[in-house]
């Protein structure tokens, strides 16, 4: 969350973000105050249950949000320039060029009447002077890059015949093809299997040392983060409750809300009774006080008075930032007990 905007290192400046959507005539805020920027060649992890406002938060970046959500407050500056006053036609060129978006079920982005190399060579070919011969060339390249055996005969399928990994390897492809800045990857394993999963996070790994890219991965699993994350933003409730490096995050996380996720995480495969301390859902949109810490109704062992009124994130070692002083009074050993005592 720092907010330094001349700082060359920064790609993408988001400052105080806040983001509603109408709903039945009234205006319901799904993201608060959000602030966090992304830096020049690091994978950042935005994580969170569902409903946290994960998706929202990017969508914005890229100016995707449905047509009955909006940016209510704060800007989002990607090198420089603020993004919240580009138009639609400005947008569409940074979308193609600089930044790009990898979804969760590839099937929804490909176009099942025609071949992966229709697709790729149209995809080049729209942000890219080139021949079709030499956009066929770079297609070809591009499905080798992202680990595509026999490349040169597989571009002449159709999405059907390959796997869903294969199918999420080509949106990648995709994604890549113009050397973007920025690619954001909404849960972009969440469909896939465990071992499949991993090969797709290893390969945006190495992707970002070989295109020096930067990379936002939105995920809800904390495991996933440690695994590739260079740095992450935990949401709940649509606001930042913790951002830090992961490997401080793990050494040392503070929120309530931070500690059950990583409590959560199975360690091996056996149940060590620790999991599912973390019980309940993110409140829905319009049931949140934002006045009050917004993990206050989860946590059973805190009492009212041990939570901050407006809490704000803060700055509590360098580079860590935790929301609400309610941290202090947490630990998950008590919040077992309390549990244990209904
Ligand atoms: N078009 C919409 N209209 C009204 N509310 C919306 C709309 N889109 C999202 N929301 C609300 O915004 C909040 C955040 O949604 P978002 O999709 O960002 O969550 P997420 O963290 O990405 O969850 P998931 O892990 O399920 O993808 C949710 O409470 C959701 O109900
Ligand atoms: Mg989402």
């Amino acid at each position: 969350m720092q907010t330094n905007t001349i700082n060359k290192d920064i790609l993408v400046d988001v400052k105080n973000l806040s983001i509603g959507f109408e709903v039945s005539k009234k205006m319901l805020k799904a993201v608060e105050n959000v602030s966090f920027n992304i830096k020049k060649g690091e994978i950042l992890g935005i994580c969170g249950e569902s409903g946290s406002g994960k998706s929202v938060t990017v969508t914005s970046i890229m100016k995707l949000l449905p047509p009955n959500g909006k940016i209510l407050d704060g800007s989002i500056i990607y090198k420089g320039q603020e993004l919240s006053n580009k138009s639609e036609k400005e947008m569409r060129k940074l979308r193609g060029n600089e930044i790009s978006m990898i979804f969760q079920d590839p099937m929804t982005s490909l176009n099942p009447v025609f071949t992966i190399q229709n697709q790729l060579v149209e995809a080049i070919r729209l942000h890219q002077k080139m021949t079709k011969k030499e956009a066929i060339e770079k297609a070809i390249k591009l499905l080798e890059m992202v680990g595509i055996k026999d490349a040169a005969k597989k571009i002449k399928l159709y999405p059907h015949e390959f796997s869903g990994g294969m199918r999420q390897r080509v949106m990648i492809a995709m994604a890549i093809a113009s050397n973007p800045n920025l690619i954001i990857a909404d849960e972009p394993t969440t469909a896939l299997d465990v071992t499949v999963q991993k090969q797709i996070l290893d390969l945006l790994r190495d992707l970002r040392e070989k295109i020096d890219t930067s990379i936002v991965l939105i995920t809800h699993d904390l495991d996933v983060v440690k695994n590739i994350c260079d740095r992450v933003c935990v949401m709940y409730a649509g606001e930042i409750v913790e951002e830090a490096d992961v490997v401080e995050i793990f050494k040392n996380p503070l929120h309530p809300y931070t500690k059950m996720l990583i409590n959560s995480i199975p360690s091996g495969s056996k149940n060590d009774g620790l999991l599912n301390v973390i019980e309940g859902t993110v409140p829905a949109v319009e049931n949140i006080d934002r006045s009050k810490c917004v993990i206050a109704d989860r946590i059973r062992s805190l009492k009212e008075e041990d939570h901050e009124e407006n809490p704000q994130l803060r700055e509590v070692s360098p580079n860590h930032y935790v929301r609400c002083t309610c941290y202090k009074h947490f630990s998950i050993d008590k919040e077992r007990e309390a549990k244990n005592d209904l």
